[in-house]
């Protein structure tokens, strides 16, 4: 698959965000625009420091926003953004938007990062529901977003072990250290054309 232009969104504290940033800078290929729907995200002084163009747009709408996507499709026609990075952006996009994002490509050029092995907790809560369970493997999933939620063609898993009498918050601290350093090396491998 060829690489082009590419965009980020989130709706969370951001740190997969900051990680893309850091590794498409090392890489020399900036986003050409981050994409927030969470008031106060420290993205916006890190896209500042970095001359990124950011956006904040809010969604009052549960599910599917349709006039979000208006917007976000404006954004991709004006800088041409080819790829859209979700990380931890909690908004599900309609198949019309997929369709219309997706137009001419085999491949679905939207990539998500998801906190659970997948096909294993869809959904919301993936480190919750395996830290209850006391799953003896626990990781997250970056996958190529189809119209299906969360169940999209896997680009790759990690998978780390439970460790006995780990709180869920270190618990977290380590799938999340994971995953910012897995979903940076999976943009260098798409930068580079590996993927
Ligand atoms: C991450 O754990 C990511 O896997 C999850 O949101 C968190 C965002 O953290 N994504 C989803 O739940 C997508 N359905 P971050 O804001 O620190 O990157």
């Amino acid at each position: 698959m060829t690489f082009g232009p590419y965009a980020i969104m989130a709706s969370g504290t951001g740190t997969n965000a900051m990680a893309l940033i850091k590794m498409g800078k090392a890489c020399e290929v900036a986003p050409s625009f981050i994409l927030v729907t969470n008031e106060g995200s420290p993205l916006r002084e890190v896209a500042k420091e970095e001359g990124i163009p950011f956006y904040h747009e809010k969604s009052r709408v549960k599910g599917v926003d349709i006039s979000l996507e208006e917007k976000i499709l404006d954004l991709v026609d004006h800088y041409k953004v080819k790829w859209l990075f979700l990380a931890g952006f909690l908004k599900i996009l309609s198949p019309s938007f997929l369709k219309v994002f997706n137009e001419g490509h085999s491949q679905s050029q939207v990539i998500n990062i998801h906190p659970s092995l997948l096909p294993l907790y869809p959904g919301l809560g993936g480190y919750k529901k395996a830290f209850t369970n006391k799953d003896e493997k626990f990781g997250h999933s970056i996958h190529h977003v189809t119209e299906e939620l969360d169940a999209g063609p896997l680009i790759s898993q990690v998978s780390l072990n439970r460790i006995e009498g780990e709180s869920f918050e270190d618990m977290v601290e380590r799938a999340k250290q994971s995953e910012n350093e897995n979903y940076a090396h999976i943009l260098k491998s798409f930068i580079r054309g590996n993927l």
